[in-house]
């Protein structure tokens, strides 16, 4: 941050309606030298400020088109690490609270990853017989771990033709950190479960059998997201009960035994088209963050739809939560004045490779 730079604690106590007027002032003056990307995810004060608005994939096509000079990402940390690497050199990307990361791109990390590959390494040849595949949801250097091993990153959009892709390339996946969307996407594409192991990173050689890992065409990281984890197909039963004309649509993060409970499945921008797009007067149970369900509840309901939320308790992203208008306005005026603050540089090194692994899954998808 430069000198002059404001000051967040100038930010913090700010109300949402003074902060409203000055974030439309904020982005009138800053006109075509800022794009704001929010993901479906962020709360409404924030959403509706975004000029792009998508899933992970779309906003990551949007990051690598863009010709903006800032791009200012409402999302998570790795959404504007993939915005740093997709974009030109000079194009800057901000994250407006540093603290927004996500719980499940924490579960792996270069160290543990690097670990299985040598613990691999002791029963196959994984560089001969393993595509490592990180889902987007991950650090920079391990979708650089993916550049440099000649695998790939997938989003929730894309898993299944990226999957198809890295078994084209060899014969088994290491598929990380998320192993829910590793898993649903291999059983729909005729893998029976038994080919697809996990891998607990906190065991030695993720507690496999050197027969398992010989036989596995998909080794998933124990991973998870703690948003999605929350769905229970119980939840799901005790709704179809009273509602048996329902229809149930969930993210490829909810477990196995959720999906299979799921008429339909996909990510974010799937579960918005899917519904929007849906006969009036149908009935729909959906299983994923709160902000996007309840948004999108108010805007199919004049069509006679209704749209509920799948768990009868508050699941919420705590991490995409924590962008609200105060950073926002905070990081849109401090450009305005000429102060970047928040920025989201990836290390040479890692960007070069990282970029590899994602526009190998761009031109595949
Ligand atoms: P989408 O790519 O479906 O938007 O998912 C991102 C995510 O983090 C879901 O939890
Ligand atoms: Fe990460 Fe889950 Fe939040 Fe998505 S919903 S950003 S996977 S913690």
């Amino acid at each position: 941050m430069s000198a002059s730079a404001l000051a967040l604690t100038d930010f913090a106590l700010l109300d949402d309606a003074e902060c409203e007027a000055r974030l439309l002032a904020a982005k009138h003056a800053l006109g075509q030298r800022c794009v704001i990307l929010g993901h479906h995810y962020q709360r409404d004060e924030v959403f509706r400020h975004a000029d792009l608005t998508g899933d992970s994939l779309k906003l990551s096509r949007e990051a690598a088109q863009s010709e903006a000079e800032y791009i200012v990402f409402c999302g998570v940390h790795f959404m504007a690490e993939v915005a740093d690497i997709l974009s030109r050199p000079e194009q800057i990307a901000i994250l407006p609270d540093l603290a927004a990361g996500c719980s499940m791109a924490d579960m792996a990390n270069l160290k543990a990853v690097e670990r299985c590959w040598r613990e691999l390494a002791e029963v196959i040849d994984p560089d001969q017989c393993v595509t490592p595949v990180t889902y987007i949801n991950s650090a920079a250097d391990l979708k650089a771990f993916c550049g440099r091993h000649n695998g790939t990153v997938c989003t929730s959009s894309n898993a299944r033709k990226i999957l198809e892709w890295s078994f084209d390339q060899r014969e088994k996946v290491l598929f990380f950190p998320d192993q829910h969307l590793g898993r649903n996407t291999g059983y729909r594409m005729g893998l029976p479960l038994d080919q697809m192991v996990t891998w607990d990173f906190t065991q030695p050689r993720g507690g496999l059998t050197v027969e398992q890992i010989k036989n596995a065409r998909i080794i998933l990281w124990k991973g998870f997201c703690s948003v999605h984890q929350m769905f229970r197909p119980e939840q799901i039963d005790r709704f179809l009960e009273r509602h048996p004309d329902t229809q149930v649509i969930a993210h490829p993060e909810c477990s196995f035994e959720v999906c299979e409970k799921a008429q339909y499945i996909g990510s974010t921008e799937y579960i918005l088209k899917t519904i929007r797009e849906a006969e009036p007067n149908t009935r729909w149970l959906v299983g994923t963050e709160l902000n996007m369900v309840n948004r999108l509840a108010d805007e199919v309901r004049p069509h006679g739809k209704a749209v509920h939320f799948m768990s009868p308790t508050v699941c919420m992203c705590s991490t995409m939560f924590r962008t609200d208008p105060q950073h926002l306005l905070w990081v849109l005026e401090n450009l305005a004045a000429g102060n970047v603050v928040n920025r989201i540089k990836v290390n040479d090194g890692d960007a070069h490779a990282a970029r590899l692994a994602l526009n190998r899954m761009l031109q595949v998808t």
